[in-house]
């Protein structure tokens, strides 16, 4: 073991009272031999001090009180009368074991740092001296201390010449009970506040990423009262990655990446927040043990078990009718005919994300990638074959899983206001569940279901134009199948403008849907519906309809003059004039205050042009040339601001290597993260 120099120090602190015992009791000890012991004891002590003084920055107490103790020493036996020095020689153990009781009792009355605090700074991390956690376990170790050095003091004074009393129980003290409980006590301490049952791994996400996306979920904003906080997650390792979580007027958002002076930041292994997590082991210890990093407020770290808790309370199952326990499965069928990059997609995963956290068991049949037919109308499986299609595809595997599910989830995107023909083709299939007599239901007639039906059903769509009105086909065939078929719909989970969740600047508005639509499988699998709150978060427009058609007209623009050469679901932006016009719509009003402001973009290499944006009453407009004193002038090829948009590179770095150059309010150039896009104040 490499011991270091604070380590040394601590143990040669001890040397000089030990080396004053020692010189004091050597044969009958006279006045000149207790001379002799205090001076060299002193001389000792004033060493030790000056070398801690000089190699540790965290002194702590216990070389003062020995360094005072033997300069009182010395002056009582230099300068007091002659009966007297024998005294302070014959009584040292005690007014030794006193100084100490003294040294642990007084120093926190008065404000400062208890005994063992600065002890103990020597041997834990930085991060958590100032926690509430290390300053309490060390007054409640000092206030101990204090208990046992008056104790011993006691023992050594009353037991005067009885070696068990003077010299081997102060030392049974110190070593039996003292040690070990210093190192017991921090354990239990942490323990007894803050570790509680471990929680069930297949309840919480299996990544941290994932945990940390869902922690919005769990946020409880009673507990943040006023709270205005971003906390930086650094996770290294598989699972892991940058991600922020944004505390602001009792809301919790998240979003992945970096922010520029976040309030805590947490730098840890993936696999180590994972057991944090999962309550596997103890997030204050593992700390204290150096097996994450946190830089910035600890108080705040410290506040999480009461700012989060886990979304994922247990798994919610549903009864059977025999009363018994079951897990429920939701089978959904996505019939975007690009499964891949697909908008749906993403609302559809999330959804069943949220879904999973409650216990549901699920399920995707992508329809692209199967085989299946359009109906061809022979009525086999009605007539012939009764519930049996005469066509052999992949359908009939696909029936059985729709007759088992406790929720069948349609997602499509809207094409021609209307589903996808593959989920047409795939509804259409479903004939064989029906019976085909004409029963009379209220005022029309319809088909009876085959099967005993208990499933419900949840249609989530996206289109691309920006009002919600284009849905109103879809939905309405989707109620009109809710009627007939008896098949209650339970959720409606539109998004309109869709594109828009690929635009890297508007990721905190997207992340906000996200959640929204995670939600939604909660509610799905704890009420059994989703709630019409819920829906119309869903539906909330990103950006105005005049702002999503300016900028989407641009985009084809810029496709047609070969400017943007990758296909719309790619996400990333190639175009300055679109890049600054998304950063018109992605500005935040918010971080900007009451800034009034214009920055000039003087932009060459691949698509050269002027352009500037101007910042007034909380608004942000692009505009095509030259302005007269910009605040800001920034100049630059296109490839590298849009290597930076698209994160590819990063500003900040870019800047340092002069890949572009800012003149006038570098304030303002510093400011652009959080006034564009997924950045927030
Ligand atoms: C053939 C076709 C028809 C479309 N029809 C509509 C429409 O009627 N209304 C609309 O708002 N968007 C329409 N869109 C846009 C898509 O609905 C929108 O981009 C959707 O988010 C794509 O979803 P996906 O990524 O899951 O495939 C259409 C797109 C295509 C390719």
């Amino acid at each position: 073991m490499k011991l270091k120099p604070n380590k040394i120090l601590f143990i040669t602190s001890f040397i000089p009272v030990i080396v004053f015992k020692v010189v004091t009791r050597v044969g009958e000890t006279t006045l000149a031999q207790a001379k002799v012991a205090t001076v060299v004891g002193l001389i000792l002590a004033l060493i030790q001090f000056t070398l801690s003084k000089k190699f540790i920055k965290h002194k702590n107490y216990l070389e003062k009180t020995f360094l005072g103790f033997l300069g009182v020493g010395t002056a009582w036996v230099y300068f007091t009368p002659p009966h007297l020095p024998s005294l302070f020689v014959n009584h040292s153990t005690d007014l030794l074991y006193f100084s100490l009781f003294l040294t642990t009792l007084i120093p926190q009355l008065f404000g400062y740092d208890p005994f063992t605090y600065n002890i103990a700074k020597q041997m834990a991390p930085e991060q958590v001296w100032n926690t509430t956690q290390f300053r309490t376990i060390n007054l409640h170790l000092t206030y101990f201390w204090s208990g046992l050095f008056f104790i011993n003091f006691l023992s050594s004074w009353l037991g005067h010449g009885i070696p068990l009393l003077s010299i081997i129980l102060p030392l049974i003290i110190i070593l039996g009970i003292g040690l070990p409980v210093v190192r017991i006590y921090p354990k239990y301490y942490l323990k007894k506040n803050f570790t509680s049952q471990p929680i069930d791994p297949s309840l919480l996400p299996g990544t941290a990423k994932e945990l940390i996306s869902q922690m919005p979920l769990g946020f409880h904003p009673e507990a943040a009262d006023q709270l205005k906080a971003e906390i930086q997650f650094d996770l290294s390792g598989g699972g892991g990655g940058k991600m922020v979580l944004s505390i602001s007027e009792g809301k919790c958002i998240v979003r992945e990446g970096e922010v520029f002076s976040p309030t805590l930041t947490i730098h840890s292994p993936a696999d180590i927040w994972l057991k944090i997590a999962r309550r596997e082991i103890d997030p204050a210890r593992s700390l204290m043990d150096g097996f994450y990093k946190v830089e910035g407020d600890m108080n705040l770290l410290m506040k999480m078990g009461e700012l989060f808790h886990h979304p994922t309370k247990g798994s919610e199952q549903i009864l059977t009718q025999k009363g018994e326990k079951k897990v429920m499965k939701i089978l959904a069928i996505q019939g975007s005919p690009r499964p891949k990059q697909s908008n749906t997609e993403i609302l559809l995963q999330e959804f069943l994300k949220g879904a999973r956290s409650r216990g549901a068991e699920t399920e995707t049949i992508y329809l692209k990638e199967k085989e299946i037919h359009s109906c061809v109308g022979c009525y086999t499986c009605w007539a012939k074959t009764p519930g049996t299609c005469v066509i052999k595809d992949d359908m009939p595997e696909i029936l059985e899983k729709v007759k088992g599910c406790d929720i069948l989830v349609y997602a499509t995107p809207l094409y021609n206001y209307n589903m996808t023909s593959l989920l047409k083709a795939f509804q259409e299939r479903l004939l064989p569940l029906l019976d085909p007599h004409l029963i009379k239901s209220g005022e029309t007639y319809r088909h009876p279901q085959r099967y005993e039906v208990k499933r419900k059903m949840i249609l989530i769509s996206t289109c691309g134009f920006p009002e919600i009105s284009h849905f109103d086909g879809l939905r309405h065939i989707f109620r009109h199948i809710e009627q007939s078929g008896q098949v209650p719909l339970v959720g409606e989970l539109m998004m309109p403008a869709a594109e828009l969740l690929k635009q890297e600047g508007l990721k905190d508005k997207s992340q906000d849907i996200l959640q929204s639509v995670y939600r939604a499988g909660i509610e799905a699998v704890r009420d059994g519906r989703v709630s019409k709150e819920t829906e119309a978060q869903i539906q909330k427009p990103l950006i105005t309809p005049d702002e999503l058609a300016e900028m989407a007209n641009l985009w084809w623009d810029s496709h047609l003059q070969g400017i943007t050469q990758g296909k719309p679901q790619d996400g990333g932006t190639e175009d300055m004039r679109l890049l600054l016009r998304g950063m018109a719509a992605t500005f935040n009003s918010q971080a900007a205050g009451d800034l009034k402001a214009t920055i000039q973009f003087k932009v060459t290499g691949k698509q050269t042009g002027n352009w500037y944006l101007s910042i007034e009453n909380g608004r942000c407009i692009f505009n095509e040339g030259l302005v007269d004193s910009p605040i800001l002038t920034i100049k630059t090829p296109s490839e590298v601001w849009l290597a930076i948009a698209n994160k590819e590179i990063d500003g900040q770095q870019a800047f340092m290597e002069g890949k572009y150059t800012a003149t006038g309010d570098m304030n303002l150039l510093m400011r652009l993260r959080t006034l564009f896009g997924s950045q927030r104040s």
